[in-house]
């Protein structure tokens, strides 16, 4: 087992894990007697709690009034995106991460959606903006969100995964969390229009076979997309899980490009030429391609690999009490839909099927949870995940094995967290 360790300033913050370690072993020593055995007892004010009457039952509480758009509880304060400052060289280029060990489920609440800008959120005025359609179509348009709006719309849940996610660990063990190893991935329901509409709208010529979506943007940030895949499942949103998209999610619209890595998926779009060949525009060209070994780069790499992560206990979610515990976590694939994730404690010696739960859909995150008994001894935990091509996520190993260690994109190996005796977790590496 080796952990490289962080090698810039340790300027991530963490919660403060021994405290609370600490809290939870001494509520451990004081269940009260008449508890029922094996639950961990509370840990806040004693004058809250059963057999006593509450604070808060003999008060009236907020009104209607208090919260026209509903928060969080002041509790959940620590629940937020969080992002890693020696990545990157300033904010506007930068990215936040999805705190994953926080949430459960498959569906990513707006506000803890993880950002990557290339130039900044943009600030779009919806009344102002316009989508246009040019190049090889029988008749250039420009659309108003209004005209967007008038097409037949389709509620779709995907997962946008950035093909630099896990990209810090290539070489190694690197962040100590989840959020910050995994958290480059969110997941919500998309309310939009099919691309192929829009494009049926402008009228393909027969040369037409590829597209370049361009953002609005500072960074104008475009790619390469080929005709079938706009044809087949793209979509121009302009909702996320309902309501309107985040600013910085791309707010009006968004390009939507089911299971491909998520810089395709062009936020602010403000249009799309229609050409016969592809761009080698910068982010297909010097990024957002692998260099291997022997000098070639891999390019066109656009569909996100099979992938899981245990979300608890990770290092930012130690594991509290001994005796009964859940393991959680996440798995996902551009390909299709997961059809089974497995879970080891011992670091791949052995391998047992976890229980998934919720909806499991194509190209979307697919919740999977293991119960079991934990004695207090050190445990590696890890989950590989199968999709429904037959593909088995590799372990971090096979991947190096295959593209070298130049890589930063597509790192879809096998995670491993180091659960010590105190419950605390690290992040490291098992071969
Ligand atoms: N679109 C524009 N216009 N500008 C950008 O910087 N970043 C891309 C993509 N679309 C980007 C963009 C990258 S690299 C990723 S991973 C996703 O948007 C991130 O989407 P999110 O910020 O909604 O999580
Ligand atoms: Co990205």
């Amino acid at each position: 087992m080796s952990k490289q360790k962080q090698s810039a300033p340790g300027t991530v913050q963490m919660p403060a894990r021994r405290a609370f370690l600490k809290a939870g072993a001494a509520a451990g020593g004081a269940i009260a007697a008449g508890a029922v055995p094996g639950l961990a007892s509370a840990t806040g004010n004693p004058e809250n709690q059963a057999p006593n009457v509450a604070d808060w039952s003999h008060y009236l509480g907020d009104g209607v009034d208090a919260h026209p758009y509903g928060m969080p509880s002041e509790h959940e304060a620590h629940v937020v995106r969080r992002n890693v400052e020696w990545l990157t060289a300033d904010t506007q280029s930068s990215i936040n991460f999805t705190p994953l060990h926080e949430l459960d489920g498959i569906i990513t609440p707006n506000g803890l959606c993880f950002e990557r800008h290339h130039g900044g959120a943009a600030e779009v005025d919806p009344a102002d903006y316009q989508l246009m359609i040019n190049g090889l179509v029988d008749k250039p348009m420009i659309f108003t969100m209004d005209d967007l709006k008038r097409f037949p719309r389709v509620n779709r849940i995907y997962f946008l995964e950035c093909a630099a996610n896990s990209g810090m660990e290539w070489r190694g063990a690197q962040l100590n969390g989840c959020q910050f190893t995994h958290g480059m991935v969110h997941c919500v329901m998309y309310t939009g229009v099919p691309l192929k509409y829009i494009l049926e709208e402008a009228g393909l010529k027969t040369n037409a076979k590829w597209l370049m979506p361009e953002g609005g943007d500072a960074a104008g940030m475009n790619r390469s997309v080929p005709i079938e895949k706009a044809l087949d499942d793209c979509m121009i949103a302009f909702k996320m899980n309902g309501e309107a998209l985040r600013r910085e999610q791309g707010y009006p619209a968004r390009l939507v490009v089911p299971g491909w890595e998520g810089n395709m998926w062009v936020k602010w779009i403000r249009r799309i030429e229609v050409g016969d060949e592809p761009w080698h525009a910068r982010e297909e060209t010097s990024k957002y391609t692998d260099l291997l070994e022997n000098g070639k780069a891999r390019r066109f790499t656009w569909e996100m690999d099979c992938k899981s992560v245990i979300t608890n206990p990770s290092p930012q979610a130690p594991l509290m009490v001994k005796g009964h515990n859940i393991i959680s976590g996440l798995a996902w694939s551009g390909r299709g839909t997961v059809e089974r994730v497995d879970v080891t404690l011992d670091g791949g010696k052995n391998w047992r099927t976890a229980r998934i739960d919720g909806p499991v859909l194509p190209k979307a995150l697919t919740r999977f949870y293991f119960e079991f008994e934990w004695n207090g001894e050190g445990l590696l935990l890890q989950s590989r995940a199968i999709d429904s091509t037959g593909y088995i996520q590799p372990t971090k190993d096979e991947l190096r094995v295959a593209r070298g260690t130049n890589s930063i994109y597509h790192n879809n190996g096998i995670q491993t967290w180091h659960v010590q005796a105190s419950g605390e977790v690290e992040n490291v590496e098992v071969s």
